[in-house]
């Protein structure tokens, strides 16, 4: 009989095939009760495999050591399981203890086996990983990232990776990570006008981290045609929310001879894309986050629950149209409605201009329309300054994609292509010209309508996982005044 080697992933999966084979597993304890049944969990799926030890067979030093967290090696042969909950399980001839676990240590650890909550996972994000919540958002989110590139590899898109370094402000906003090679102890170079001389400095310039690659994205796209980037991304926000990192992923897409409707057509497609394939793959931690997210949900007041359970609110987003509308009926929307009659919102709807916050888009998602809405032709004001100018002057070819319990989950644009409109803008918004001398030359040779937009990972799969704190879908989190780890 030869020994094969499974992750508990594929050996469960083989189910009933696998019996009578002799195995070798490895993975951590995750309970051992009775002296006799151990829970074995390696990772590859949320399900432990069980196995029995007949402890009239083996050493008292080696069952003092089989303690929760302890890692090991067992091998042993595969037979149909006597109790129920599980199709198999190994009976085990040879156990090796990897790595041991100190029980009174093991009691201040979120490895102990009870529940914790995410507050506490977080402060242990070392140990959070063999947690089955965790776990399984990591592998959703996994799911989500390679489902992503595959439907830009399948439609023709050129992955494209844009500077992380950079001397520019893609949004125009301020929120940047300066980065630095000055020896901050030390007095820094001056200019003549008494500020910092960067020019002293690594690069000979101030740079940042980057806030979005989509400038570089729009350069690679007037050669390539369709390009994405997907990297991470910094914005030095003091936003203590639960929907903002100073550190995330951002997928952005940038196509050549794009309008606005075909942008959109292309952001509805590819997110209803990405949950399916999560689904189809990810069945056993869907399961678990969704009876989570429910279970969470009966604790809530009943104004704030869901209506629908998880697996109907992704099923939900696969099966219908999202909801397209202006910015200006939106408003309309907002500003009639009892919610904003009976002062229900923090922040008042002032009127045509203002920007919308979350709780405005939430109430239109989850209240108004109960579905994905996909608001555009923003104010120009309240947007970024590459935005393509519509024909009535004041609103801009921007949308944003609008997602239960989220809200902002896409952000995008037509972009704008003719460099003199493209020149005012900047005049009017103090964007430097000087600075971004090469992003105009793209309007000089050949320019051409396009468009795209950025996906904030994270949003993401705290949509798909149910998930309330973008601080539990990350591995390491970068918030204000936070980065343990
Ligand atoms: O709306 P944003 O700022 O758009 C851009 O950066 C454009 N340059 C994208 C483009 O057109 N290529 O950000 C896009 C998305 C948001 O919709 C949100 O999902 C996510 O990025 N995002 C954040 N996610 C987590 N933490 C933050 N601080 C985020 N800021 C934006
Ligand atoms: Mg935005």
């Amino acid at each position: 009989m030869t020994m094969l080697n499974y992750t508990i992933k594929d050996l469960l999966n083989k189910g009933k095939e696998a019996v009578l084979q002799e195995v070798c597993v490895q993975g951590w304890v995750r309970s051992f009760r009775s002296n006799r049944f151990i829970a074995l969990n390696d990772g590859s799926t949320i399900r432990n495999i069980q196995l029995v030890v007949d402890f009239e067979n083996f050493d008292a030093e080696i069952l003092d050591k089989i303690n929760t967290a302890a890692s090991l090696k067992a091998i042993g042969e595969v037979i149909e399981s006597q109790g129920s909950g599980q199709e198999i399980e190994i009976q085990v001839q040879k156990i090796e203890i990897l790595g041991e676990s100190n029980p009174d240590e093991l009691q201040s650890t979120i490895l102990q086996p009870k529940a914790h909550s995410l507050e506490k996972l977080r402060e242990q994000a070392h140990h959070r990983f063999r947690t089955n919540t965790f776990g399984a958002i990591m592998r959703v989110r996994n799911s989500l990232m390679f489902a992503i590139h595959k439907y830009f590899n399948e439609n023709g898109f050129v992955y494209v990776n844009t500077p992380i370094i950079t001397g520019s402000d893609a949004e125009g906003a301020g929120e940047m990570f300066t980065v630095t090679n000055f020896d901050l102890e030390k007095d820094l170079p001056k200019n003549e006008e008494g500020n910092v001389d960067f020019s002293e400095d690594f690069f000979g310039r101030h740079t940042n981290l980057t806030v979005s690659g989509q400038l570089e994205a729009e350069v690679a796209a007037m050669g390539l045609g369709k390009v994405y980037t997907f990297g991470p991304t910094f914005r030095a926000e003091n936003s203590n929310t639960t929907r903002h990192l100073a550190e995330f992923w951002m997928i952005e897409p940038e196509m050549a001879f794009y309008n606005l409707d075909m942008n959109m057509d292309l952001a509805e497609d590819m997110l209803k894309y990405v949950i399916a394939y999560a689904i189809e793959n990810c069945p056993d931690d869907l399961k678990f986050l969704s009876d989570r997210f429910d279970k969470e949900q009966t604790q809530k007041p009943q104004n704030e629950r869901s209506e629908l359970s998880l697996m109907e609110r992704l099923e939900y987003v696969l099966h219908n149209n999202f909801v397209r509308l202006t910015y200006t009926e939106a408003i309309e929307i907002l500003q009639n409605s009892k919610h904003n009659q009976k002062k229900k919102f923090k922040y008042p709807i002032e009127g045509w201009g203002m920007d919308l916050q979350s709780e405005h888009e939430r109430y239109l998602v989850e209240k108004h329309f109960k579905s994905p809405v996909i608001l555009f032709d923003y104010p120009a004001k309240i947007k970024a300054f590459y935005m393509r100018l519509n024909d009535d002057g004041k609103t801009v070819r921007a949308m944003d994609v609008l997602f239960p319990g989220i809200g902002e989950i896409i952000g995008g644009s037509q972009r704008e292509e003719r460099l003199d409109v493209l020149d005012e803008k900047m005049d009017q918004l103090g964007v430097s010209k000087e600075n971004l001398w090469w992003y105009r030359d793209l309007r000089k040779f050949g320019t051409v309508p396009h468009s795209g937009f950025g996906l904030g990972l994270e949003r993401l799969v705290l949509f798909v996982c149910g998930m309330g704190n973008i601080r539990d879908v990350i591995p390491f989190p970068r918030t204000p005044k936070s980065a343990e780890f």
